[in-house]
């Protein structure tokens, strides 16, 4: 392929993502669970026009996303399977987000983030992104469908890659409706966890964590991890969270969590750690994603979180890689 072509190719890859958000949205790979359907029937299924349909998934069947067969009809592909909801590796809840409306226009902003070093979210809408949330209970749900999806991707290479047995408590810090620390209480029979995050998440998070079964084992709190953290555990674990803000943010995090663990205490990071070189890495454009959606987050290099965890009094002991792309940083206090 020429450089212009490819060059055209990666130019013209948000179609196919928009393709893509728009077939989780309607729901298409699950309305094709049970066998291939016509598009006139799958567009009254799902409320969408029929030939429209028909040109969306001819598009995406062209990238191994659906297929049509011989007889028109369409059929899912092991790649359109993920797009169904709650089945393994399901990246619905993801597809849906990058979908909603308020985080798709935080794209028009990246123009701006790359001139100013500013949140696209915060110059297209105004508001931090969690304060959106909070006030947008559809897009809330949304996100934390998101986190969940996401999670699910990686709670098993969590488990595998740490002993969580050798702690008698355990607090996810800002750990959304619990997905993570369900999988590890489920695992660790005698562990037991503290959930804590925002309220409007924690009302959620009460019906997930009976649905999985451990809401005897664990407890939840609420606040704002920039004011305090729950005290007195034996580890804290933060997934997902010092990626969404600045420096100076995630300092005063570190810090109320420095200032809630006992000094034998662990603080467990599990981040994407950019590695150098020009290789295809995740975490490389998670980081723009990041950059576009969040109010000054970012993915960091090994150095920049040894830095970072040193600004606020502790000590980077082990940086474990795991099956997943994220990698757990173990950190003690200095
Ligand atoms: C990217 S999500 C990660 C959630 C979870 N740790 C995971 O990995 O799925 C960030 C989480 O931070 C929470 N959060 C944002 N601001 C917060 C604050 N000021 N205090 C506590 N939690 C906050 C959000 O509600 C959300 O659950």
């Amino acid at each position: 392929m020429t450089p212009t072509l490819h060059l055209r190719n990666l130019l013209l890859g948000f179609v196919v993502s928009r393709a893509l958000q728009i077939a989780a949205e309607l729901g298409v790979a699950d309305a094709l669970a049970d066998g291939p359907k016509d598009c006139t029937t799958l567009a009254a299924t799902l409320g969408a026009h029929a030939d429209t349909l028909h040109r969306l998934l001819r598009a995406l069947a062209a990238h191994g996303v659906f297929e049509q067969q011989p007889d028109g009809r369409y059929a899912n592909t092991a790649l359109s399977e993920c797009l169904r909801d709650a089945v393994p590796g399901s990246l619905r809840g993801l597809a849906r987000m990058y979908g909603d409306p308020a985080m798709w226009r935080a794209w028009e902003g990246l123009e701006h983030s790359a001139r100013t070093g500013e949140s696209g979210f915060v110059h297209m809408h105004g508001v931090a992104p969690f304060d959106y949330l909070a006030a947008h209970p559809a897009s809330a749900r949304r996100f934390d469908e998101a986190m969940l999806s996401s999670s699910g991707l990686m709670n098993a290479a969590v488990l595998e890659a740490y002993d969580w047995g050798q702690f008698g408590t355990l607090v996810d810090v800002a750990g959304g409706v619990g997905s993570t620390l369900a999988a590890i209480l489920e695992a660790n029979p005698a562990l037991h966890g503290v959930l804590f995050d925002l309220p409007h998440v924690m009302d959620r998070a009460r019906a997930y964590l009976a649905q999985r079964g451990v809401a005897g084992r664990c407890r939840i709190e609420t606040g704002s991890f920039f004011d305090t953290a729950p005290a007195g555990a034996d580890a804290y674990f933060m997934k997902h969270i010092l990626h969404d803000w600045a420096d100076a943010d995630c300092l005063r995090i570190l810090r109320n969590c420095r200032e809630a663990m006992p000094d034998r205490a662990k603080l467990l990071v599990s981040e994407k750690v950019i590695p150098p070189g020009n290789d295809p890495n995740y975490g490389k454009v998670v980081d723009l994603i990041m950059l576009a959606m969040m109010h000054g987050g970012r993915e960091r290099t090994a150095e920049e979180f040894r830095d970072l965890f040193a600004q606020a009094g502790m000590r980077l002991t082990r940086m474990i890689p795991t099956q997943a792309e994220n990698s757990i940083l173990e950190v003690v206090k200095a």
